[in-house]
Order: C-alpha cells, then sequence, then structure tokens
C-alpha cells in the first residue's frame, strides 16, 4: 500500500518552507507594531458555533465544513475559519474585561471541504487579526494599514484592495427587500441554490459564481445607495483616512464575502497572478457576532490572510535561494573526525550553522556534498594537520585555500566572520 497526502492537504517541504518562516516573522512584526497580542484555540470546535457564527445558508457551513460526533453524539468541527473561535475565547475568558480595546492575532490551519484548485487548499492557514471594543472607522483603518504593511513588508506585488460596506440592522432590512424585489423579477436565470437563496438570504446571491447568477447580478441594485446616515459616515470616515495615507482603493458593491457576520465594512485584498482564487486576504466589521455568540454587544473588526496563497505570489516572483551551512567540516581519516568533534559542537554555540559528513569518505566526495548544500566554507583536517595542528580553510566560491590553526573554535569563527 502507498500512502499519500489527502486530496487537498499537503506537504511544505524545505525549501518552501522558509518563505512560510520568513511570511510568519514579517506578520508576527507588523502585528505587534499595531498592538496586536497572539492568541491559540483549539483545531476542534462544537459545530454550533460555526453554524450560529458563520451563518447556516453560507457555502463554508452548509457544505464545507469537516464535522464528525464524538461517542456522546455532540457535533464537533475542525475550525473551518478562526473569527468564531476567537470570539467565544475572548467571551468565554471574559477578555473584555480586562482591556476596553482588544486586539487580537491567530496563526493556524483552517479546514473546508471545498473542491481543491490552484490556491485552494482543503487544509490551508491563515493569518488573523481581531480588533474588538472599537466601533469607529479608525479601528477599520488600522486593520487595513496593517494589512497594507504586511504585504509590503512581504515584498508581494500586485495587489488591490476592494471595499464594501453592507450596511447594519437599520438600513440592512430596506435593502435586502429591494434586492428581493428585483430577484423576483429578474431571478429566472439564477441557479437553483441562489433561488432559494433569494428567499433566505439574497445577498448570499452576489456571491455565486456561476456565470448565469452572475449576469442576472449585474444589474442588481447597490447596496452603497441604501446605506443610513450612519454607515454612509462610518464609510467616509475610513475613505478620508485611506485617502490621507494615499492608499488606493475600488469601491465593489458586489463585494458581500462569504460569510454572513460581517456588517458595514468588508474588503478583500485581490491579486490577478493566481487565476480564479484571487483573494489573498479578506476581512470587515462584525459588530453583532460577540453578543451572537453570548457575549456584551461589542464592535469588532479584523481580517485574514490566506497564506498558501502569499506563498505561492512569493514563489512566482523568484525566492531567492536558501542559505547553505556557514562551514562544512571535511575530516580525513578516524583520528581527525574525531578531533573535529568539538570544534564543530563550539562553532554550532557560537550559532554558525556546520555541516559534517558522517561517511567517513575521501575529500573528493566530501567536497562534492558540502557544494550541494551551498556551504561557503569547507574546513579541511586531515590526521597529519592534527600533528601540525593547522588546517585548511577552503573558500568554495574562489577555490582558494589557506592554511589556519586548528583547535582553536574562537580563531576558526574569528576568519569566518571576516575578522
Ligand atoms: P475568508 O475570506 O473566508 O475570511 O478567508 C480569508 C482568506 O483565507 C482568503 O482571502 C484566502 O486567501 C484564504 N482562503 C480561504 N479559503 C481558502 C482555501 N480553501 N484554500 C486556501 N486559502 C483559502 C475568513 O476566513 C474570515 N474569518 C476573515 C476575517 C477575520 N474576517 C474578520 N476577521
Amino acid at each position: 500500500m502507498e500512502f499519500t497526502t489527502i486530496k487537498g492537504f499537503r506537504d511544505v517541504l524545505p525549501g518552501e518552507v522558509e518563505t512560510w518562516q520568513f511570511l510568519e516573522a514579517t506578520a508576527r512584526r507588523v502585528f505587534r507594531v499595531f498592538g496586536f497580542r497572539e492568541i491559540k484555540t483549539p483545531l476542534l470546535e462544537r459545530t454550533d458555533l460555526f453554524s450560529r457564527g458563520i451563518g447556516e445558508e453560507t457555502d463554508i457551513v452548509s457544505k464545507e465544513m469537516y464535522s464528525l460526533k464524538d461517542s456522546k453524539g455532540r457535533g464537533m468541527t475542525l475550525r473551518p475559519e478562526a473569527t468564531a473561535s476567537v470570539v467565544r475565547a475572548y467571551v468565554e475568558h471574559r477578555l473584555f474585561e480586562a482591556q476596553a480595546v482588544q486586539k487580537l492575532f491567530l496563526v493556524g490551519p483552517m479546514f473546508r471541504h471545498e473542491r481543491p484548485q490552484k490556491g485552494r487548499f482543503r487544509q490551508f492557514h491563515q493569518y488573523n487579526a481581531e480588533l474588538y471594543g472599537d466601533a469607529g472607522p479608525g479601528s477599520d483603518a488600522d486593520i487595513l494599514l496593517m494589512a497594507r504593511m504586511f504585504f509590503e513588508e512581504a515584498g508581494v506585488e500586485g495587489l488591490s484592495l476592494r471595499l464594501n460596506s453592507l450596511g447594519c440592522p437599520v438600513c440592512r432590512p430596506g435593502f435586502r427587500a429591494l434586492l428581493k424585489d428585483y430577484l423576483a423579477t429578474r431571478g429566472q436565470g439564477l441557479c437553483e441554490v441562489c433561488r432559494r437563496r433569494t428567499e433566505t438570504n439574497p445577498l448570499r446571491v452576489f456571491d455565486c459564481k456561476l456565470d448565469p447568477c452572475r449576469a442576472v447580478m449585474g444589474d442588481a441594485p447597490s447596496v452603497l445607495d441604501s446605506l443610513c446616515e450612519a454607515c454612509l459616515r462610518h464609510l467616509d470616515g475610513l475613505r478620508e483616512a485611506l485617502d490621507r495615507l494615499q492608499v488606493p482603493y475600488t469601491m465593489d458593491h458586489r463585494l458581500v464575502r462569504g460569510l454572513d457576520y460581517y456588517n458595514r465594512t468588508t474588503f478583500e485584498i485581490q491579486t490577478d497572478r493566481l487565476g480564479a482564487q484571487n483573494a489573498v486576504a479578506g476581512g470587515g466589521r462584525y459588530d453583532g457576532l460577540v453578543a451572537l455568540l453570548g457575549g456584551p454587544e461589542t464592535p469588532a473588526v479584523g481580517f485574514a490572510v490566506g497564506v498558501e496563497r502569499v506563498v505561492a505570489l512569493l514563489e512566482g516572483q523568484g525566492r531567492p535561494p536558501a542559505k547553505g551551512p556557514d562551514l562544512f567540516v571535511a575530516a580525513l581519516g578516524h583520528e581527525a573526525e574525531r578531533a573535529c568533534l568539538d570544534v564543530i559542537q563550539a562553532l554550532r554555540k557560537a550559532g554558525l550553522c556546520v555541516e559534517r559528513d558522517y561517511g567517513a569518505r575521501g575529500l573528493k566526495a566530501q567536497l562534492k556534498r558540502a557544494d550541494r548544500l551551498g556551504a561557503e566554507k569547507v574546513l579541511i583536517v586531515g590526521d597529519g594537520e592534527l600533528v601540525s595542528k593547522r588546517a585548511l580553510l577552503r573558500d568554495m566560491r574562489t577555490k582558494g585555500q589557506e592554511e589556519i590553526p586548528f583547535g582553536d573554535p574562537a580563531h576558526i569563527l574569528g576568519r569566518l566572520r571576516g575578522c
């Protein structure tokens, strides 16, 4: 029997993993300067948390969750996203009591049973940032600026920001009714799912990727024309902040996002380089979710970056080759091998990446391995060198060699660091 990864799940091998490490370090640095602190939540949560939090009519809840029952028949689900989980933790641990404004981030895998394709996996990873306790457009702006800084510092090119407002409980019902009327007259061409959504959740129809549904929605009314005074003021406040900092964006009234908890601001950061899966990050405001999941009325805004898609973009831009070891120690003969152990250990303790050969092979084979590893320098130590207490330091780029004292790791360290 041959074992392979499950469809939609993937290994990240050395070579690509360095890009992951770079991105995560960048995210952590940027999130920290905006005052966000890390939270970790379990991968498995009660199914109701997601069906209630994300919405029964969404694709995620209706068909994409990895759910199971435990031995007592309770429904559990591998998290398909992190926002509901972070809200659960925020309420459960009463984090609202500690700080009026809480800023949290979470790094980790999510699970959705979608049809795998380029940029779409069944296990994928996100960096989530969630801000609780501020209702004004200033926190939306901070979230967007933080997302932008992350992509800038990561060096990802060719991105654009799309922005929308979905209104609030005051103005959304009016828009819903308007959209329902529109769909009642124009909705004959809709797919079966969207025809049902027309009744249950007409805004979801904007989300459908099928051509006939998109054609119908091309002439649909715009939510932006139905916003109440307060929602308009909020949107204007956000746009003003973005303009002030010269952040380019496009308004897109069709951007409803795939989760039901949003109100007012929604946004996506998109690329034109990944085909259909063009969103590298998405988020928005979700002022009702904390109360919906049992907490006090708490405004909230956040976003998530899709790590696999950002990795793919960076790899497409050409990644600098991974750095090889600082030193390869080629010991020739049993005595030399033993004598090198101390030196190797001391250099590693000093923070150098030192490789060696385990096979007691000849010099040619060892130099070949050092070359394949991309080692910058090779220290050649033979039994004869042990007697003279000197060794050869070879520069793998220039192929030049020099004799240096062997046995004093501090001296070797000094030579490798060029002092
Ligand atoms: P989302 O749009 O479902 O939002 O996911 C955010 C990002 O995760 C997407 O823009 C995409 O880059 C990535 N992503 C989603 N599904 C997949 C997949 N199957 N394979 C690869 N990447 C994927 C959320 O999850 C919200 N919780 C974001 C949020 C946080 N809103 C407020 N706070």
